[in-house]
């Protein structure tokens, strides 16, 4: 199975170690034999139909920040990913570079090149289904595609494939959810450590979790993401983030939060769709489900006739996130089969 990865960041790095540390279970379990034929960032492109060498692809980026470890044979410094995704044959696109969330861009004009071009697409990437989700739909059904982004939302949590597939039958009235693992990261380390959000969040950012522009997290953007694509896919409304009432955790004290601790409540920040679509932090009681620490994620899913249902489960993280490009893999190449 020939893969492209546009993006060489932190979820792509680690997708890249699961498929070389997994190949013999890959290969065993369910008939994958991945090759990565291109990797893109934004600085070039390493290239190699037969297969790049991907341990040497991750030293290089760690070491010099680039691909052109690679050797020149491989790597072309400039080279834009949509050429790339246009030139090299491959079935299966991974874009997962930044998430840009006024145009959607350059995400999404990779995502729609590579439906194009025929390719299945698994997008990591939010901004093009923030803004243009049913769209980008329409376009994978046009072209006879596979759209898969499960690592959208939740990370590695299945969010998405829970509600879509093990609640059919249920209606599902709201979501209510905490969406974001660098605000949560940074309100339990307020509530529980007393550490300033300035602090707070540069930890999340050397930890990997935080968006390549924190103000995404912190201002509430990234939640209002992952509620539009959760509400669009399992309720099947057609949301885009401007739809969405959005304030984050940037007025947040550290005087508020500990007012809500001492009357037994956790300030949080908390998507909904219901009545309309919001993001705003919201005081959670210590023993609601919704409560949950560090870069948890946790959704609550309002259903008819089941009731409430909660699932939690990491928010962030670049392998928590690769496991989840990893199982739309797995899926896609299911679909081959049949
Ligand atoms: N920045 C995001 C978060 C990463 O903190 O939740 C996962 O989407």
């Amino acid at each position: 199975m020939r893969i492209m990865l546009v993006g060489f960041g932190v979820v792509s790095q680690s997708f890249a170690e699961i498929l070389h540390s997994q190949s013999s279970e890959l290969a065993r379990d369910y008939g994958i034999r991945p090759r990565v034929v291109a990797a893109v960032d934004s600085a070039g492109a390493a290239i190699d139909p037969s297969g790049l060498d991907v341990q040497l692809a991750l030293r290089s980026k760690r070491e010099s920040k680039s691909l052109s470890g690679l050797g020149e044979n491989v790597y072309t410094e400039g080279k834009p990913a949509s050429e790339v995704i246009r030139e090299v044959d491959c079935e299966v696109v991974v874009e997962a570079t930044p998430s840009e969330l006024t145009r959607g861009e350059p995400g999404l004009t990779h995502v729609r090149t590579a439906m194009k071009e025929g390719r299945h697409v698994i997008c990591v990437n939010k901004g093009p289904l923030a803004l243009a989700m049913p769209a980008l739909m329409e376009l994978a059904t046009h072209n006879e595609i596979m759209f898969k982004f499960s690592g959208t939302v939740g990370g590695g949590t299945p969010v998405l494939d829970l509600a879509k597939k093990c609640l059919e039958g249920c209606s599902i009235r709201s979501i209510k959810g905490i969406l974001n693992g660098t605000c949560n990261y940074i309100l339990t380390k307020m509530a529980a450590e007393s550490v300033e959000m300035k602090e707070a969040l540069a930890e999340a950012q050397k930890l990997g979790y935080a968006e390549a522009d924190p103000a995404n997290d912190i201002e509430g953007f990234d939640s209002a993401c992952k509620l539009v694509i959760t509400s669009n896919y399992v309720m099947g409304t057609s949301l885009s983030i401007r739809d969405v009432d959005i304030r984050g955790i940037t007025e947040v004290t550290m005087d508020s939060v500990a007012s809500a601790k001492s009357q037994g409540n956790a300030l949080k920040l908390v998507g909904l769709v219901g009545d309309g679509a919001k993001v705003a932090p919201e005081e959670v009681p210590l023993t609601h489900p919704l409560n949950v620490s560090g870069t948890f994620n946790a959704v609550t899913f309002d259903t008819d006739p089941a009731g409430e249902i909660t699932l939690v489960g990491k928010g962030a993280g670049g392998r928590e996130t690769a496991s989840s490009v990893l199982r739309d893999l797995i899926e896609i190449r299911k679909d081959f089969r049949r």
